[in-house]
């Protein structure tokens, strides 16, 4: 059994020019799904994953992250005084108890692997999992539970992935694949955003990752690749051979929140499997792949 996964990187620092003009002063991430924002689901993602480590990789320029996750002691006061005990819980923002929040800042947009290198001193030497928060998984158990439960026994590298259709593998981290054993694919190559008529395959990665510590004395080589950036794909396509490398096909929806049809189908689905818990369980899930079909024209 490997070690546990208790610290989580959010690559944050990016300007989100897809939603202009809403993400002119407020972060994307900020932006609401349902009733809270996306940072906040993919921060309790991570704390069902058992993760009690949040290191924000962020931009000085986005305040209203770390915000959130602060006390706010002007509602604490008021709410407390009103005997409001269930909406002062809710100001807990998602973090357990015993979470220790990290920021550190991305001062250059030099790409994912580089925001995730800047993470290196409070990642230290231990595995850890990595959220992007665009990517959004609706599933009963979340999408990095899911992971942890692969990873305790495999170790090395992992990262959640899933066929996307394939004329549109230049938006992903793309596997060339080798042996698949149930919902887990072994890796032999990677490559980030290729046309589709160099992709190796249409298995893409998404937005999570449960990475080995040795990434980052990979990513300091600072080795740029496709778009001029610096990615966490080449690098853990560097570390095969080094390291085991898996995708692991995940169970739920995923929404891209990253555009703009992707977000509104997100905000239906979770919605709506918030009001199943009422008693209609299993709306938002069952809606998904209908929700898909109907985006995958828009997108
Ligand atoms: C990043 C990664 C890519 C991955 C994708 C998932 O790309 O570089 O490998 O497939 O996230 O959403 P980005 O969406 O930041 O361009």
């Amino acid at each position: 059994m490997t070690q546990t996964v208790r610290k989580v990187v959010f690559p944050v620092a990016g300007l989100g020019t897809r939603f202009l003009p809403a993400t002119k002063a407020v972060p994307k991430e900020m932006l609401p799904v349902v009733d809270r924002p996306l940072i906040q689901w993919a921060v309790e993602e991570a704390a069902a994953a058992g993760c009690n480590e949040f290191i924000f990789v962020s931009s000085p320029h986005k305040r209203a992250i770390l915000e959130h996750f602060s006390p706010a002691p002007a509602y604490e006061e008021v709410l407390e005084a009103r005997g409001k005990h269930d909406e002062m819980a809710l100001l807990q923002a998602g973090l357990p108890e015993n979470a220790k929040i990290t920021e550190v800042f991305q001062d250059k947009p030099l790409g994912l692997g580089h925001a995730i290198w800047c993470a290196r001193e409070a990642v230290g030497d231990e595995p850890f999992a990595v959220i992007l928060p665009d990517d959004m998984v609706l599933h009963g158990t979340g999408c990095l539970s899911q992971m942890v439960e692969q990873y305790e026994q495999l170790g090395g590298n992992l990262v959640a992935i899933e066929a996307v259709p394939h004329d549109q593998t230049q938006r992903y981290g793309v596997l060339d694949p080798g042996a698949e054993t149930g919902t887990l694919v072994a890796i032999k190559g990677l490559v980030e955003k290729p046309a589709p008529a160099d992709a190796p395959s249409n298995l893409a990665i998404i937005g999570r990752y449960i990475l080995d510590p040795q990434v980052m004395e990979d990513l300091s080589a600072f080795n740029k690749g496709a778009g001029g950036e610096i990615q966490i794909t080449d690098t853990l396509a560097n570390l095969i051979g080094k390291l085991p490398l898996h995708g692991y096909k995940f169970q739920g929806q995923r929404y891209d929140c990253g555009n703009r049809v992707g977000f509104l189908a997100a905000n239906l689905a979770f919605a709506l499997s918030q009001a199943g818990a009422g008693g209609q369980s299993g709306l938002g899930e069952n809606l998904g792949p209908v929700l898909r079909d109907i985006m995958g024209t828009y997108l």
